[in-house]
């Protein structure tokens, strides 16, 4: 049998693992919270299962169009925004194509780019762990087909500016598509940041993810959208695997959307929690990158598995990124502490160790 050779050694997406029962799981910037108040009983309410849902995921669609003053062919709902990155890859992008973005970044992305049958150029973040936006622009060739721009980068934290992201664009050709992947829009503090959704009407070649997987708290019944022009939206809408976002899917999204205000006190719980969390750990000495999205950064290099394994036996699972660092989400109150603690013994070994 056949197996395309760059498939046959393409790894599995590896999940964040999963925690014994009396462990802390922050490996996978899950939100802490249950579904908000009445998503369950919207859920609860969708049992035809032995019906499709709507294909279109329309209702969803028309209520995000409405919320970012867009029409409904300008917006595409698919099972998590990581479907909408594959879709995307596979409408722009084939054999001999290029598919530019800043590493470290999200895991998925390396994957989503050879299932498409098209080339990585992975450019490296800079220092402080943002994108390298110059170097990104002077990446892009004619080969180039779509850039991923992630804002909070996963896994590091810190934001694109708007300032960055405009001069990025104005040194991209606009016939290469720009994706702005803003995973986790919501738990963004800085001012500075850039907003897609507000530059759509500016950018022809920009396309904006968002999800509910995140701040929404509904990773588990997956829900992503995109925002962008139509016709680049209709090709993704082509390459979609028909009839994935369940009916009970789209009943969560919209019960979610009617209640914003109950999601906003949330999130910035949230933030409080992590910017709490940053200040804490750089007082111990860590070198946190600015941290915007759901999750914190540890700089422990050649340690991150002896790291990782520390938290562990504390009943913290984290994502390990050996030889580089390691991702810590954002989740229970209860978990700080140990969190903190943790870290703070480790800080101390490594530099014991230097
Ligand atoms: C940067 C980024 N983009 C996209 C996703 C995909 O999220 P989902 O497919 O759940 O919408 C994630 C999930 O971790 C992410 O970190």
């Amino acid at each position: 049998m056949h197996i395309r050779p760059e498939i046959a050694v393409l790894p599995a997406y590896k999940q964040g693992r999963q925690a014994a029962a009396d462990a802390f799981k922050l490996s996978s910037n899950e939100n802490p919270f249950p579904p908000l108040p009445g998503v369950v009983e919207a859920v609860q309410a969708q049992t035809a299962f032995n019906r499709y849902p709507d294909a279109t995921a329309l209702a969803v669609r028309a209520v995000l169009a409405n919320r970012f003053g867009l029409t409904v062919d300008e917006v595409h709902v698919a099972p998590g925004s990581v479907a909408v990155l594959h879709e995307l890859a596979k409408a722009t992008s084939g054999p001999g194509d290029e598919i530019v973005y800043a590493w470290r970044s999200f895991e998925a992305y390396p994957g989503v780019v050879t299932v498409a049958g098209a080339t990585s150029v992975q450019v490296p973040n800079r220092a402080d762990g943002g994108h390298d936006l110059d170097a990104m622009a002077a990446a892009v060739t004619d080969r180039t087909r779509m850039v991923i721009v992630c804002t909070p980068n996963n896994p590091t934290g810190p934001i694109v500016t708007g300032a960055e992201f405009e001069a990025f664009m104005a040194a991209v050709p606009s016939t290469v598509l720009v994706v702005l992947d803003e995973a986790y829009a919501e738990f963004v503090t800085d001012v500075t940041a850039v907003r897609g959704a507000a530059l759509l009407e500016r950018y022809p070649n920009l396309v904006v993810l968002r999800t509910f997987s995140k701040a929404y708290g509904l990773a588990g019944l997956r829900v992503g959208y995109a925002l962008g022009p139509a016709y680049v939206l209709d090709a993704v809408r082509a390459c979609a695997i028909p009839l994935s976002v369940t009916a009970q899917g789209q009943a969560a999204a919209l019960a979610s959307l009617e209640r914003e205000s109950e999601l906003l006190e949330r999130v910035a719980e949230l933030a409080a929690r992590r910017d709490r969390v940053v200040r804490a750990l750089r007082a111990q000495g860590w070198a946190v990158p600015d941290a915007q999205g759901n999750f914190v950064w540890l700089p422990t290099g050649e340690g991150t598995a002896v790291a990782a394994e520390a938290f562990e036996r504390a009943g913290i699972i984290v994502r390990a990124f050996a030889p580089e660092g390691i991702r810590i989400s954002i989740g229970e109150h209860e978990a700080v502490e140990t969190l903190l603690e943790t870290a703070r013994a480790l800080v101390g070994d490594l530099q014991a160790a230097e």
